[in-house]
């Protein structure tokens, strides 16, 4: 079946927008838009810790949301749903190869050239992106760095996944080198300066949109050098699940070695502070950009995001640093919100979702974009604004990964794709596919997940009594709880659009 789904009244908006300000009886008024998406920054083991600076510029400015989510634990899929508005059984894109359509000729043809950018681009926008794009992005396979997808005006765009220095851009469709010295390379520094150059350039009759992707706080995890020794005390948070042995729950998690080394502790402390300090590279950024926009004039009329493609985990559950898991610190991510009607200060519950971006986003230029799965959420944090509810619960669903032949590392495991550090432990396999349900709706904090694996595993949390998921209630909670979660995940699993949001059961 050939899925074809345009924003409809998207394609209504074809002449540009004339910038007027003030609103109150003149002509439309439209906003810039700029949009951080950081990679593999967490919310629950003090992720944005290290981030004052943007703590302050845009959360004290705005709203912190303390309640977002990723609806797929994963770099390339979670992007996907950030730019389509759309969970990944709808647009594909399954994994970060080529394979599971990670930039692949269909992501090209069908989701790609429907995401939001597109909608800004015909609405009269200015666009500029900058960093890390979709892990497979520029391999030649997928079209190399002359493939600029439609709708961006500026691109400077990695090959490949994220690096701090020798790496490759596609600078407008044109291969452009680095090399390794700090003050011609360092990829979040570079962003930043081609975002500023981005705005001095800009036409102020038109609007803009920027989406920057630095590589932090993603591995290897390079320090600018002015950095590299911050932190030296700072060790991996040792509360919650850290280093709980998961014996309730699915096979992955049951086969990770606990207590953890020794060796392992060393090698997650030193990822924890170097993540932190790549962070206070794009904290500087944020600085320099918030600042920059003041001095256009133009901060009063700029939403500015920040969030992340998916959290992280440092030893929770005994496994040592990765993503990919359906727990809180893996698919809680950090997001803040200043701009135009949102009130300074304010701390919003309502549970809010990596599919909400592109549809709160085209709210903001007046593009309707009613056919995607997500909501805008202009409505919670701008009430003056727009009217609008929070949905009551949702879906997050990952496919797991594998090397079909075994992880040469990790024989024993079978397919699946293991990291070693030093002990090698099993981050991700085929078998660790599954679907949940996230209920968040003021009362109940559930959480129930299935599994495709040999044995159609289940695990179910009460958040509310177990906020670190050490207890899987699957066999003591009410039975028509169950029920009522397996028949909302069947609903979710298959739906599509308006069909997301209003599932009533
Ligand atoms: C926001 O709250 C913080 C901490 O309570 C305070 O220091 C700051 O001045 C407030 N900022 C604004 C813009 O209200
Ligand atoms: C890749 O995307 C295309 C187009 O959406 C789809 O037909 C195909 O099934 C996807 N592949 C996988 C592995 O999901
Ligand atoms: C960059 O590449 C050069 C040449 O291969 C190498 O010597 C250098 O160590 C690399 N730098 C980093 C930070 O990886
Ligand atoms: C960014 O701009 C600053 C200020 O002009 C400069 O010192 C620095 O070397 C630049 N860094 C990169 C990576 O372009
Ligand atoms: C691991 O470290 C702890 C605390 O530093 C120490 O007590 C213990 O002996 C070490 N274990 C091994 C096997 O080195
Ligand atoms: C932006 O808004 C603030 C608060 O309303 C105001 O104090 C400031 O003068 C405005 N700045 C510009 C450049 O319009
Ligand atoms: C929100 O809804 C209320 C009640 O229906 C209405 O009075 C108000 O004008 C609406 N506000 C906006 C911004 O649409
Ligand atoms: C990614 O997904 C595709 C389609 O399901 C699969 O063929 C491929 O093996 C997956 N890649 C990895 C590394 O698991
Ligand atoms: C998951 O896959 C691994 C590797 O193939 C296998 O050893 C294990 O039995 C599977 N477990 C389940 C529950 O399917
Ligand atoms: C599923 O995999 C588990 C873990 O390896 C194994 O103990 C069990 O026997 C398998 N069950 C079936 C039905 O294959
Ligand atoms: C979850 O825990 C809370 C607090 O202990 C309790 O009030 C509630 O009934 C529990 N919910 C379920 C479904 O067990």
């Amino acid at each position: 079946m050939m899925l074809v789904r345009v924003l409809a009244l998207a394609a209504l908006f074809t002449c540009s927008v004339r910038r007027v300000r003030g609103g109150g009886g003149g002509g439309e008024v439209t906003s810039n838009i700029l949009l951080i998406v950081t990679d593999d920054q967490d919310q629950n083991l003090g992720g944005m810790t290290p981030m004052k600076k943007t703590k302050s510029l845009i959360g004290d400015a705005g709203v912190t949301f303390v309640n977002s989510f990723t609806v797929t634990p994963l770099c390339c899929p979670s992007r996907c749903s950030i730019l389509t508005g759309r969970y990944p059984h709808n647009h594909m894109v399954r994994n970060n190869s080529v394979a599971g359509n990670c930039s692949s000729a269909a992501w090209q043809s069908t989701g790609e050239s429907e995401a939001f950018p597109v909608y800004l681009s015909k609405r009269g926008y200015q666009t500029f992106f900058a960093g890390k794009y979709l892990n497979q992005y520029g391999k030649k396979e997928v079209g190399g760095v002359s493939h600029v997808p439609p709708g961006w005006d500026q691109w400077h765009v990695l090959v490949g996944n994220s690096r701090y220095y020798n790496y490759t851009l596609s600078r407008n469709g044109v291969e452009e080198k680095h090399g390794d010295s700090y003050a011609d390379d360092y990829l979040t520094d570079l962003i930043a300066n081609r975002s500023l150059q981005f705005l001095e350039n800009r036409s102020p009759q038109r609007p803009f949109f920027l989406m920057l992707a630095p590589p932090a706080p993603h591995s290897p995890w390079t320090a600018a050098p002015q950095y590299s020794k911050s932190f030296s005390d700072v060790k991996a948070p040792r509360d919650g699940s850290f280093d709980k042995a998961a014996k309730d729950k699915h096979w992955l998690l049951r086969q990770a070695v606990n207590p953890m080394t020794n060796g392992t502790l060393a090698f997650l402390d030193d990822a924890y502070r170097k993540r932190w300090q790549t962070l206070l590279s794009v904290d500087d950024m944020v600085e320099k950009l918030v600042r920059k926009l003041d001095d256009l004039q133009e901060l009063n009329h700029t939403y500015v995001f920040f969030t992340s493609d998916n959290g992280y985990h440092t030893g929770q559950f005994s496994l040592p640093i990765d993503k990919r898991q359906l727990y809180e610190f893996d698919i809680r991510t950090p997001l803040l919100v200043r701009g135009p009607g949102v009130k300074p200060n304010i701390t919003l519950k309502a549970p809010v979702l990596n599919i909400d971006l592109a549809p709160t986003i085209l709210d903001i230029a007046g593009v309707d974009a009613a056919d995607v799965d997500g909501q805008s959420f202009l409505p919670l944090m701008a009430p003056s604004l727009r009217n609008g509810s929070a949905r009551p619960f949702f879906l997050v669903e990952h496919m797991g990964e594998g090397l079909s032949s075994g992880d040469p590392a990790c024989p024993e495991m079978g397919p699946g794709l293991s990291q070693c550090f030093p002990d090698c432990v099993c981050e991700d396999s085929f078998n660790n596919t599954y679907a949940c349900v996230r209920t968040l709706d003021g009362r109940d904090d559930m959480q129930y997940c299935e599994f495709a694996d040999n044995e159609s595993f289940v695990e179910v949390y009460n958040l509310t009594s177990d906020p670190h998921q050490l207890e899987n209630i699957v066999k003591k909670v009410d039975p028509t709880i169950l029920q009522t979660m397996n028949q909302r995940l069947i609903k979710l699993q298959s739906c599509q659009g308006a069909g997301c949001r209003t599932i009533s059961t």
